[in-house]
């Protein structure tokens, strides 16, 4: 599959394709001794969340393959309602990178905020566990263009850290540099 190749209309998936929400009441179980929800269970909805998105694009099973730029940037108590929205951002081979956003809605108070972020790598997998290809997502509205172009550089970013890319294969992240040095 190629970047540029244009999607038969059977394979057009669009980025709302994908979309998941979820929500869920935070009960005690799932709190620390301060009454705030614990950072580990979070994480595991966030997971579900984004799996659901990448396996609504897949329509096959997909695991994590990685998780970064995770924010946890404030606290949600118990008895709040957690919401979480998820989509891909792009296909790329056999991987996809998925955004997922939280917020934290105080039905009491009427309250609604902004939590937490992150995004996940998931890669489709056949029954034997082998990664297969996905199709491609066409982003329609520019938002979503402009998360499709800054995910291929994300992907660079941390296929570099993990060591399963060099510096020179790096062509997103090579050309925005460039275009940055470059800049009158
Ligand atoms: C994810 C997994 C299938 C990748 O297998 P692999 O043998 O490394 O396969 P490949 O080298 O062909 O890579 C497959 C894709 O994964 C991507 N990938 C692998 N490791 C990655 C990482 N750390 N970050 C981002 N992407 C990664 C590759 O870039 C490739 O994507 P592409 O095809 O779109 O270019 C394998 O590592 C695995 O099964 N991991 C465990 C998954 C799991 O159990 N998750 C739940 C955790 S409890």
């Amino acid at each position: 599959m190629t970047e540029h190749s244009e999607p038969s209309e059977s394979h057009r998936r669009t980025v709302q394709d994908s979309a998941c929400v979820m929500n869920e009441i935070v009960l005690p179980n799932d709190t620390n001794n301060l009454g705030n929800m614990m950072g580990g269970r979070l994480l595991h909805l966030m997971d579900i969340c984004a799996a659901i998105s990448a396996q609504r694009h897949t329509n096959h099973v997909c695991v994590t393959a990685s998780v970064d730029h995770v924010e946890f940037q404030s606290p949600i108590r118990q008895g709040e309602i957690v919401t979480l929205r998820s989509r891909v951002n792009r296909a790329f081979r056999t991987s996809m990178e998925v955004e997922i956003h939280v917020w934290a809605e105080n039905a009491l108070e009427k309250t609604v905020r902004k939590c937490n972020k992150a995004f996940y790598t998931f890669v489709a997998v056949d029954e034997e566990n082998t990664p297969v290809r996905v199709p491609e997502i066409v982003p329609e509205t520019e938002a979503e263009k402009r998360c499709y172009a800054n995910a291929a550089k994300r992907r660079e970013m941390r296929l570099i850290l993990s060591g399963r890319m060099t510096w020179g294969q790096a062509h997103h992240l090579k050309d925005d540099l460039f275009a940055a040095l470059t800049e009158r």
